[in-house]
């Protein structure tokens, strides 16, 4: 296995609720971030997943250090990188760069493609020098496929695909060794998200990034993920490589979610149950005690509510092809996806 790049342990961001204009009072917190843990390895891609407000952009701000933790720790070369700053800290974020989630608000309208791309050499002078940055522009447009005559062009001039290429070659600009991609193709037509993503496969194999991939979709990420990590309310609720969570699921939220996954063969989508999860996601600001899920699951029981299931193996499951990190008291498999005859 190779060796981990990136160690996230126990990460938290909470917000502060406050009410008041002149005296603001502070009356609560959200807790968009909850004790998020997890592992990168060199070269790999680790898909997060998720519903709409668990987190996942939060997650991803801390993991770029574009916003400082709550608690927890990020490791990065043998250093907690939320401990750093000044230059140090700058160091590292060179080498750990962002794929926006939305290519129509993350591109500055009033921007040129050329300034686009090469903004990071602004921050990072030692990067390039000035006489080169032009160039190094022009062949990062031509590695993400674009035509670099368009160097001059706005990113209105462009479709939303290309749009998402112009933020991929910005984010490849500083030759990071990790990318965190926040929902990629998620603003994207269908027949345009297989394009990005193969893009991206084929950049990660060109220059041996790592990738932390996210999604709402468990669908979206299986073409590319080594590993997926399953997120809900702030905290991750199930890991494993991605055909322990595609095929040997052991978490109900993993499986309510797989279940709703879209089956194109209809033999087997007509043998396949739907799980149907009742309520709505609890607000990060009233987060329930206990598990989390417990509100929304089918199985919950007493315990549930008092005591917090931990991220583990579960004993009873290990060395089966279910034994895997989840966070749940009864975890246990449920073929969701029926396997093709
Ligand atoms: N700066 C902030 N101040 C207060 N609350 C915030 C802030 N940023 C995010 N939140 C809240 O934290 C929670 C998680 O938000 P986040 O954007 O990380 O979710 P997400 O999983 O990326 O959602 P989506 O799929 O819609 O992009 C939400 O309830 C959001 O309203
Ligand atoms: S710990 Fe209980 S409530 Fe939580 S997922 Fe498992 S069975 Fe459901
Ligand atoms: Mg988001």
């Amino acid at each position: 296995m190779a060796e981990a790049i990136l160690e996230v342990r126990g990460l938290h961001k909470h917000y502060p609720l406050t009410r008041g204009v002149l005296f603001r009072k502070e009356v609560g917190s959200v807790r968009a971030v909850d004790g998020v843990d997890l592992t990168l390895r060199r070269g790999e891609t680790l898909g997060v997943v998720g519903e709409s407000g668990c987190g996942k952009s939060t997650a991803a701000r801390l993991l770029v250090s574009l916003e400082r933790p709550t608690a927890g720790s990020i490791t990065y070369r043998g250093e907690d990188v939320t401990r750093l700053s000044g230059r140090a800290l700058k160091a590292v974020r060179r080498n750990i760069q962002m794929v926006f989630q939305d290519p129509y608000t993350s591109l500055n309208p009033r921007m040129t493609v050329g300034d686009i791309v090469g903004e990071p050499f602004d921050i990072h002078p030692e990067a390039a020098p000035k006489g080169e940055r032009r160039r190094r522009v022009r062949e990062l447009l031509d590695v993400v496929g674009l035509n670099p005559e368009h160097i001059n062009r706005y990113p209105h001039q462009f479709s939303g695909g290309q749009r998402q290429r112009i933020g991929i070659a910005r984010g490849l600009a500083l030759r990071p060794e990790i990318i965190v991609a926040d929902e990629p193709v998620s603003a994207l037509d269908v027949s345009v998200q297989a394009q990005v993503i193969n893009l991206m496969a084929r950049l990660q194999r060109e220059f041996g990034l790592s990738y932390v991939f996210i999604a709402h979709d468990l669908s979206i990420v299986r073409h590319i993920s080594d590993r997926v990590a399953v997120m809900y309310l702030g905290r991750i609720v199930e890991s494993g490589r991605d055909s322990e969570i595609y095929d040997h699921p052991t978490h109900p939220y993993t499986q309510a979610l797989l279940s709703a996954v879209p089956v194109p063969d209809p033999r087997a989508r007509a043998r396949r149950e739907r799980i149907i999860l009742t309520g709505d996601v609890p607000s990060p600001a009233a987060v329930p005690s206990g598990c989390r899920f417990r509100t929304r699951c089918w199985k919950a029981r007493d315990v549930c509510a008092e005591e917090v299931p931990l991220l583990a193996v579960p004993q009873r499951l290990r060395g089966g092809l279910a034994g895997h990190e989840s966070a749940c008291h009864f975890a246990e498999e449920k073929r969701v996806v029926a396997p093709t005859p």
